[in-house]
């Protein structure tokens, strides 16, 4: 069993969305001894907006070498997400939305002939099949499946774009409120990652 974890939260210290993928890492090794994990922390390295070099790369039938090596990055992140078995997002809620570093790097990983492609008739086709994807959000209010939840929503659709098996969210609300207790968080956290992680069969994608 492969994961790939991703983290997104700008805060290194005291970030929920870190405990939790923390979490994630310690249920994983508790579950798969033999498992691999890859980790990807798009805060300690940043993952660059598209350029018109990398579009070029991208969608051009023969690209210039210019236009190639600025594809580099994306085929890496790529090769490493289609590695993984089991996907593990830590999503901090800003403005409604996942962060912008998040966007950059789905941005970089949703690309033609690599994780989706075209079939008859001009339909795209997702290419990632067989994943599973766990997605850790932590919001400061209490906006989970509202309309200002903007984070879940746009999750499904790039996880039924790409075709993936499942994806599963575990929404911790109302951190910036006085009363918010960090380890019922943790607990309720903690129960949600192992059933994921034992699941034999979980619920389906449905958007
Ligand atoms: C730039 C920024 C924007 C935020 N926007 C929202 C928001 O739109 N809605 C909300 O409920 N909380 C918002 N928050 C609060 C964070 O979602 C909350 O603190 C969350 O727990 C952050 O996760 P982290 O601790 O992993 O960084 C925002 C925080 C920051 C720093």
């Amino acid at each position: 069993m492969r994961a790939l974890v991703i983290d997104a939260s700008s805060r290194q210290n005291s970030s929920v969305t870190r405990n939790m993928t923390r979490q994630f890492r310690q249920e994983f090794a508790r579950a798969y001894p033999k498992g691999q994990l890859q980790e990807r922390d798009l805060i300690k390295t940043q993952v660059p907006h598209l350029s018109a070099d990398t579009i070029e790369g991208f969608f051009a039938p023969s690209p210039s070498l210019q236009a190639k090596r600025a594809t580099v990055l994306s085929d890496q992140l790529i090769a490493e997400f289609m590695a993984a078995d089991l996907l593990c997002f830590g999503v901090p809620m800003y403005n409604f939305n996942v962060p912008s570093a998040l966007k950059a790097y789905i941005d970089q990983i949703v690309r033609v002939g690599r994780t989706f492609t075209k079939v008859a008739d001009g339909e795209l086709q997702g290419l990632c099949a067989g994943k599973r994807a766990l997605v850790c959000v932590s919001m400061g209010g209490m906006f989970a499946g509202s309309e200002m939840d903007l984070v879940q929503p746009w999750f499904k659709a790039i996880a039924d774009f790409l075709n993936l098996d499942e994806i599963e969210f575990i929404c911790v609300e109302g951190t910036s409120r006085g009363n918010f207790s960090r380890q019922q968080a943790m607990d309720l956290t903690s129960d949600q990652i192992h059933h994921f992680l034992t699941a034999a069969t979980a619920e389906r994608l449905s958007v």
